[in-house]
């Protein structure tokens, strides 16, 4: 397994000084920006001029968590744009191997992301075609959840169907120091973390905190 990774969720940092909340993140490995339509979820974010400006203001690979309807139609522009990683959501996506091909065509590495009562193996014929798999550790749509308990057996489930073909293993919701250290075990290695992170005094201090708890 590689080492782990975690990418900050900008979704209730300040985006009135967007650029001040990226430099306070700027130790991590990723950012990631959560796009939702408020039909897939019920939450309405935003979409590609915020994903262009957070592509613009920092250095760091971007991962773009797409909570949309019809991802066939609107992720590949996220992948033109630059985003690092485009994930779309398994539930949503009409010919995920194809998107996935797409996304590859246009740059991106893909993603495939699951809500908390989508089992891993409604993915298991399609998830090779991915570089990328995000297991919801809450109900998508809002930052401060709890993470649910359940889902630990799911990412060891995960963990098994990605086994070591190269495909990274994301966890998304409620990772904080008291449930990083149990995702990890679980075989998590890229982190999702909002609230732990920007709602920190010390931003870099957390990420720091949550990498070494998850065993870097
Ligand atoms: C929720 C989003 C998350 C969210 C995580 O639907 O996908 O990325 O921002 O926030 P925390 O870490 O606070 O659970
Ligand atoms: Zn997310």
């Amino acid at each position: 397994m590689r080492s782990p990774a975690i990418h900050p969720s900008i979704l209730n940092c300040d985006i009135a000084h967007l650029a001040d909340e990226l430099a306070r993140v700027s130790s991590a490995d990723g950012v990631h920006v959560d796009v939702m339509d408020n039909h897939f979820v019920p939450n309405l974010s935003w979409g590609m001029p915020v994903v262009e400006a957070v592509l613009a203001t920092t250095s760091l690979p971007v991962d773009a968590h797409l909570m949309i309807e019809d991802p066939d139609r609107w992720a590949p522009a996220y992948a033109e744009s630059g985003c690092d990683v485009v994930t779309v959501h398994a539930e949503a996506a009409a010919a995920p191997v194809r998107l996935a091909h797409e996304l590859h065509r246009l740059g991106a590495r893909a993603g495939l992301a699951l809500r908390p009562a989508t089992s891993v193996e409604a993915v298991a014929d399609v998830v090779q075609d991915f570089d990328l798999l995000l297991v919801m550790t809450v109900e998508p749509g809002f930052g401060g959840q709890r993470f649910l308990e359940p889902m630990l057996a799911k990412i060891e489930r995960a963990r098994r169907l990605v086994g070591s073909a190269g495909i990274r293993l994301q966890v998304d919701g409620g990772i904080t120091p008291q449930t990083i250290e149990r995702a990890a075990e679980a075989g998590a290695e890229v982190f999702v973390a909002g609230s732990a992170v920007y709602r920190a005094q010390d931003a870099q201090a957390a990420i720091s905190e949550l990498r070494s708890l998850a065993g870097r």
